[in-house]
């Protein structure tokens, strides 16, 4: 099965080891949670996966793409698009948007011709619930909210079509339409067969969106499995409180091609 597997991630920076032995398989057109407290290694594993750790860190372990070794200390990941967790670095501040989404649409093909792509980008953006969609895209970074940017960033990762997506807090700026807009859009992603991670502290959107989670804590992950899985061991929180939203009645489709 194509897949993106990631084996005995090790990340240190200076002589603190913040990411130990993290092993995590996404197969495509699966949606899978990274779930954990503040400070215990999520966006570091999502910076290692998508090519972007802080200089200065020290990488090990295998990473692979769809059967091709991706070397963790390259800096480029082919058929890996990201969703960083700081939308204000992700975008380029002196650039307006309409500049920046349409050569992403062009270059993967989603569009020919200027003109498609921009008509795409307005249909994307109002996709994730802007309703004056050639505003935004005269817009520069700084002219929009945390929110917006944050779909913006989300609209130009989903627009690479890579075939995995890493999504570092994509929800986590935006209001209860908007974050379930997202998740709309994150679910048709995985329809169309991208790999998700989805890294978030919302187990309610963990749930909806994912067929199963990864727990991490302090670096390395604790638990990992199917939402019924965990509920059968739930002995970390995090684990505990995936199940407790597992088991409301209202959580929509989910991914995965296990
Ligand atoms: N550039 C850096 N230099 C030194 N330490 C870092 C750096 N980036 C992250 N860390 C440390 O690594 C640990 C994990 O950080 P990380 O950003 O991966 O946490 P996280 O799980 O994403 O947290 P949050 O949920 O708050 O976003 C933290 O203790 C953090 O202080
Ligand atoms: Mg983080």
């Amino acid at each position: 099965m194509v897949s993106l597997v990631l084996q005995d991630l090790s990340i240190r920076i200076a002589s603190q080891y913040l990411v130990k032995g993290l092993s995590l398989t996404i197969s495509r057109g699966e949606a899978v949670a990274l779930v954990g407290p503040s400070g215990s290694g999520k966006s570091l594993t999502a910076a290692a996966l998508s090519g972007s750790l802080p200089g200065g860190a020290m990488v090990r372990g295998e990473l692979e793409v769809d059967g091709q070794a991706a070397p963790l200390e390259d800096r480029t990941r082919p058929g890996i698009a990201a969703v960083r967790q700081d939308s204000l670095t992700s975008l380029h501040p002196l650039v307006r948007i309409d500049r920046q989404l349409v050569p992403v649409l062009l270059r993967s093909n989603v569009a020919t011709t200027h003109a498609a792509a921009l008509a795409r980008a307005e249909s994307m953006l109002e996709e994730v619930g802007f309703t004056d969609p050639r505003h935004v895209l005269r817009s520069f970074p700084m002219e929009l909210s945390g929110g917006q940017r944050q779909r913006v960033c989300i609209i130009q990762a989903l627009a690479c079509r890579a075939s995995y997506l890493i999504a570092d807090e994509p929800t986590t700026a935006l209001d209860v339409v908007s974050q379930q807009l997202v998740l709309s859009a994150l679910r048709a992603a995985a329809e169309a067969g991208a790999g998700i991670l989805f890294i978030t502290h919302d187990v309610v959107a963990a749930v909806s969106l994912c067929s199963r989670a990864a727990i991490i804590d302090g670096g390395s992950i604790v638990d990992q499995g199917s939402f019924s899985h965990l509920a059968s061991e739930a002995a970390h929180p995090v684990a505990d409180a995936l199940t407790r939203a597992a088991r409301q009645p209202a959580t929509s489709d989910k991914h995965t091609t296990a």
